[in-house]
């Protein structure tokens, strides 16, 4: 089964299907380097489905179902939810292959809307983007509480769910938005992500520190990617994903991400 809203402006805008389709050509090129990342993702997500109700499980940021243990979700939920901001068609061909498996496709972050419409308006009445008066949508928590979830996965999502919308209100703000605003704004998005997850029904695992080493050098970039507290964890996990060895993502550097896993 798969939800299809009709197409919002504010998602071209943004770039979400750009962005989507960077992910499975980088896949491609990086396979050997993320299958241990990938494998990893799918373990830590069945071990934290072991204890939850086995009714209604809801993944968010499926997008290519990389790193999903889909066939096993399938299994032994009664109910899978996939959601993600667009389904690519071949995801949503595979679906329809899986009975209990629906595709359900919304903006999580529910920063968006209001912050294009905020940057619109600015813009029109030739004024400062004031990101203090944004007031996010509750899409996600009300999207958990109608389908009575009992186990929901924010996978390698909560450190992407800043970087487009901050990205269109930097290029689009006459670099009148200080890097103060931007961080608190960076920090307000992710928390209020983490802030509508169910405590006992929960699992995040998201990169949350950057490295990139020159390929032919020493010179090493750090970045932070998370940038607010996680949640107080029952079981946590941390590994190293090789994202990028060939010098891509950030120019002639090797990157490399710290990632976290965390059942709360
Ligand atoms: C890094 S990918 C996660 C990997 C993904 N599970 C896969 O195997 O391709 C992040 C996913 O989250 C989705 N996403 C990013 N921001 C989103 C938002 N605000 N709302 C809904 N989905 C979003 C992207 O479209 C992408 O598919």
């Amino acid at each position: 089964m798969f939800f299809k809203p009709k197409k919002n402006a504010y998602i071209k805008a943004l770039g979400y299907s750009i962005d989507q389709d960077g992910i499975i050509n980088r896949y491609i090129r990086e396979k050997e380097n993320w299958d241990l990342h990938l494998e990893q993702c799918k373990r830590f997500i069945l071990d934290s489905a072991a204890n939850k109700k086995q009714q209604t499980a809801m993944i968010l940021g499926s997008g290519w179902w990389l790193d999903i243990p889909t066939e096993e979700l399938c299994q032994r939920f009664e109910n899978v939810f996939f959601v993600d901001i667009v389904h690519p068609s071949q995801m949503r061909h595979k679906a329809s292959k899986y009975k209990n498996l629906t595709l359900i496709e919304t903006e999580i972050s529910g920063f968006a809307q209001s912050t294009y419409q905020t940057v619109r308006l600015a813009k029109k009445q030739k004024t400062k983007v004031d990101l203090s008066v944004i007031i996010p949508q509750t899409i996600l928590s009300d999207l958990l509480k109608e389908n009575n979830v009992d186990f929901v996965v924010s996978l390698n999502l909560l450190n992407q769910l800043d970087i487009l919308i901050v990205d269109y209100v930097i290029e689009n703000s006459n670099d009148d938005v200080s890097e103060h605003e931007i961080q608190t704004f960076r920090e307000q998005i992710q928390s209020f992500h983490i802030q509508s997850l169910p405590k006992g029904k929960s699992c995040i695992i998201s990169d949350y520190q950057e490295k990139s080493t020159q390929l032919k050098g020493t010179a090493i970039q750090n970045k932070t990617l998370v940038h607010t507290a996680f949640p107080v964890a029952n079981r946590t996990a941390d590994w190293i994903w090789l994202f990028d060895s060939q010098g891509y993502y950030v120019e002639q550097h090797k990157t490399i991400f710290q990632v976290k896993a965390i059942d709360f």
